[in-house]
């Protein structure tokens, strides 16, 4: 997270529509960035829950340091609000965390172009569609984009831009300096791709790791230390492109004319991996032996902790 989320309460109210898993965790985001937020769903239960949740994750961002005012401060920012005109009439943003269909996004697009003010931007969270199938017969689409979170969005801080062919630079423009003042990592694509950037990258990995695995090459947990004991270290605090910038005495083409062959001989060797139900039933096998089903939750928990100390450790390093 960024060392610039502010301790000075906007006057720019923004809504969360959808209360889910991510919804609740943008609501977090915002308000601890000073907004006013709206929080609806159209599941009054899941809408009652979910200030109670967030005021027990406040509470702990607090312990680490992560907020920079006092939780129920933060937590008093926030408002739920079951009608959806009420949430959204007097916002400068609405971020969308709705169910992941064309069909449902469609839908509430075409609410929020309708009972928004006509300048609010309009963010879906979606992680697979691109903004091109759910917006493109609003009166209002230049404003719409994705602002796509990596789960949790208050403890990782990086956010993707997409637009759809149609949207505004402004409008990008816009979304990129409120996720940036709300204290989130904002990078911005292009043009539509299938995945974005994280998940294209995730799935390359995954691919690797899985295939490395379905050869007999190493065991699953082997295979995970390459990452969280080898590689993933330095992607705590910097990326592939400036590593082997680092790992080469000139720099990255010096890197390139060292290794360059290496790696592409290696790409050429790259199998890819088809999910298959054996290879997966080998890998949950060793999994179970690591980890109880029954003891996902608590290890989640742990997972989380240590996401708080390592973003707490970034805050007071940053990368930049
Ligand atoms: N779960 C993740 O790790 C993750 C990460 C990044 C992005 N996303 C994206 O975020 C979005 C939400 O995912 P989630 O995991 O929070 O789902 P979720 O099922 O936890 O939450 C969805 C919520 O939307 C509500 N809802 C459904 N239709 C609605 C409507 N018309 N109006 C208002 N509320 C409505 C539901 O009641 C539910 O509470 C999806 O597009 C998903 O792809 C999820």
């Amino acid at each position: 997270m960024n060392a610039q989320a502010t301790s000075h309460q906007s006057s720019q109210p923004v809504a969360v529509v959808g209360a889910g898993l991510i919804g609740r965790a943008w609501a977090i985001v915002f308000a601890r960035g000073g907004h006013p937020v709206r929080l609806h769903d159209a599941d009054a239960a899941t809408m009652s829950g979910s200030l109670a949740y967030i005021g027990e994750r406040l509470k702990e961002l607090e312990a680490y340091g992560l907020l920079n005012d006092p939780a129920e401060v933060v937590l008093a920012r926030i408002r739920c609000e079951p009608n959806l005109a009420d949430a959204v009439r007097d916002v400068v943003m609405v971020q969308e965390n709705i169910r992941e269909t064309v069909e449902a996004k469609k839908a509430i697009f075409a609410q929020l172009d309708a009972l928004t003010p006509p300048e609010a931007i309009l963010a879906s969270s979606t992680s697979w569609l691109p903004a091109s199938t759910f917006t493109a017969d609003l009166a209002g689409r230049g404003r719409c984009l994705v602002g796509h979170p990596t789960n949790p969005p208050y403890l990782v801080p990086l956010v993707e831009l997409c637009p759809a062919p149609w949207t505004d630079p402004k409008a990008m423009e816009r979304a990129h300096a409120l996720y940036e003042a709300a204290g989130q990592t904002p990078v911005t694509l292009t043009r539509e791709i299938h995945g974005f950037l994280l998940n294209r990258v995730q799935a390359a990995v995954l691919n690797e790791c899985f295939s490395l695995f379905e050869q007999g090459l190493a065991s699953s947990d082997d295979i995970d230390k390459v990452l969280k004991d080898g590689l993933a270290l330095r992607w705590s605090f910097m990326g592939p492109f400036e590593t082997i910038d680092l790992n080469a005495p000139a720099g990255v083409t010096d890197y390139a004319k060292r290794y360059g062959q290496q790696n592409r001989e290696t790409v050429v060797d790259v199998q890819p991996f088809g999910w298959g139900d054996d290879t997966l039933a080998r890998v949950d096998a060793e999994r179970r032996k690591q980890l109880d089903i029954a003891d996902i939750g608590t290890r989640s928990a742990w997972r989380d902790r240590r996401l708080m100390a390592l973003a707490a450790h970034k805050r007071q390093a940053p990368t930049h």
